[in-house]
Order: structure tokens, then C-alpha cells, then sequence
């Protein structure tokens, strides 16, 4: 029986699939701190090859960006609906519906892993375990970028972005924590980035790398 938390996030992501789409279209062009960090990203992957699994991709436009970059990318979404845009959107990309606590993919089969304000729904008890399946599918040395809000405290949203009622928890966390557990599932911290600290809601993302084995 899967997790309340993980059928409540699916079930809203479905539900606000075009609301949310809507929103962030266009985003990357805003956010020039992003897509430096992607830029170093896709860097990294292309020295090691292989594909990036872009987890908890949304409705694909960062698994895009990534192509565009030069880097095989496809795209891994809980939400089934989310996924249905993404392939609309992006024809010519592989989007494939899958949770990051069980990713579906072999072990040591991508090039790298991005994981862009996703793991904002995995509760803290939950974290740990998905790291693991971070390393697990990554080749060994291979990279790893997160991104998250930065805070202390869990949000609840009740409405979605079109309006419709839904029920997901975000969690916001501090760049140190999310390392720490990342080091103690095997990776290696190369850098965290803070964006736009004295914002009311910082973003940042930490770059790791997989152990070589
Ligand atoms: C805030 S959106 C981020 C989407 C995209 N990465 C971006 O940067 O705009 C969170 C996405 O993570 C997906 N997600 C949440 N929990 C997930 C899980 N356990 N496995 C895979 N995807 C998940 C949601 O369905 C949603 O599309």
C-alpha cells in the first residue's frame, strides 16, 4: 500500500498538471543562477557520458533545457498527467511516470540524476531512502544536482495554481542538511549554491557526485 503522502502528491500534481505548467513556463529565462548551475550540470555529465534522468521533471521544460545543452535527458514524474504535458510538450523526449523512492531504472544505468524542487514533497523520514536510489541508479561517479527552497519549515497548499483544490506538503530545507544526507548515502558535496538569500523564499541547489564505487 503506497504512502498517504505520496498518493496525495500524485493526485494533486494531476489535478494542477496545466496550472502549474502554465506557471512555470518561461521560468529558466528569470533564472540566470539556475541555468548556470544546469550549465556546470550538463559539463559534468558530458565528461562522464550517459543519460540524466530528470526526476520529478514536471511538464519537461528543464529536461529540455538539459537537451538543448547538448546532454541525453529524459524525464521520470510521479503524476501521470504531468508526464501527458511533458510528452505533448517535448514529442521528441522520453517522459516515463515513476516515483523517485522507487525509481524505475537498473542500477548503475544513468550518466547523471537532477532532482529540481521535487524532493520538496519526500518527507524527512523518506529522504535517506531516496538518495540511496539516487546512487543506486547513478553510474559510479556520476553527478548529481538538487534543488529545493530553503527554510525550515513544511508548507501545506490546499488550492493549486489553477485554482482547484488539492493537498501537498512541501518542505522547505537548510543547504547543510540536505548534504548531510547526501554524504551519508555515499555522495560527495562539490558545491551549494544559495539563490537570492535575503528573498522571503531562497532557492538552492548542492552539487554532488557518486562515489566511484
Ligand atoms: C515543484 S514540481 C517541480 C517540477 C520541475 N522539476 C521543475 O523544476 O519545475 C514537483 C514535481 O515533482 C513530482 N514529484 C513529486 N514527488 C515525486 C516522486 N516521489 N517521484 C517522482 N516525481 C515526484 C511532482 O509530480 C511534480 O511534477
Amino acid at each position: 500500500m503506497p504512502d498517504d503522502w505520496l498518493n496525495d502528491t500524485r493526485e494533486s500534481y494531476d489535478t494542477d498538471a496545466a496550472g502549474y505548467a502554465e506557471k512555470v513556463r518561461g521560468l529558466l529565462d528569470m533564472h540566470p543562477y539556475l541555468r548556470a548551475g544546469l550549465a556546470v550540470f550538463a559539463e559534468s555529465v558530458r565528461d562522464c557520458g550517459g543519460a540524466v534522468a530528470d526526476v520529478g521533471c514536471g511538464p519537461g521544460y528543464v529536461t529540455r533545457h538539459l537537451h538543448d545543452l547538448g546532454v541525453e535527458a529524459f524525464g521520470i514524474d510521479l503524476s501521470p498527467e504531468m508526464v501527458a504535458i511533458a510528452r505533448h510538450d517535448h514529442p521528441d523526449l522520453g517522459f516515463e511516470v515513476g516515483s523517485m523512492t522507487d525509481l524505475p531504472l537498473a542500477d548503475r544505468s544513468v550518466g547523471g540524476v537532477l532532482a529540481f524542487w521535487s524532493v520538496i514533497h519526500i518527507p524527512d523520514p523518506a529522504v535517506p531512502g531516496v538518495f540511496e536510489e539516487f546512487r543506486r541508479v547513478l553510474r559510479p561517479g556520476g553527478p548529481l544536482l538538487v534543488g529545493f527552497h530553503v527554510g525550515d519549515e513544511t508548507r501545506h497548499s490546499s488550492t493549486g495554481y489553477a485554482g482547484r483544490p488539492i493537498s501537498v506538503d512541501s518542505h522547505r530545507r537548510r543547504p547543510e542538511t540536505v548534504s548531510r544526507w547526501l554524504r551519508e548515502a555515499g555522495f560527495t558535496i562539490e558545491a551549494e549554491l544559495v539563490i537570492r538569500p535575503d528573498d522571503e523564499l531562497p532557492g538552492a541547489i548542492v552539487f554532488a557526485r557518486a562515489p566511484q564505487d
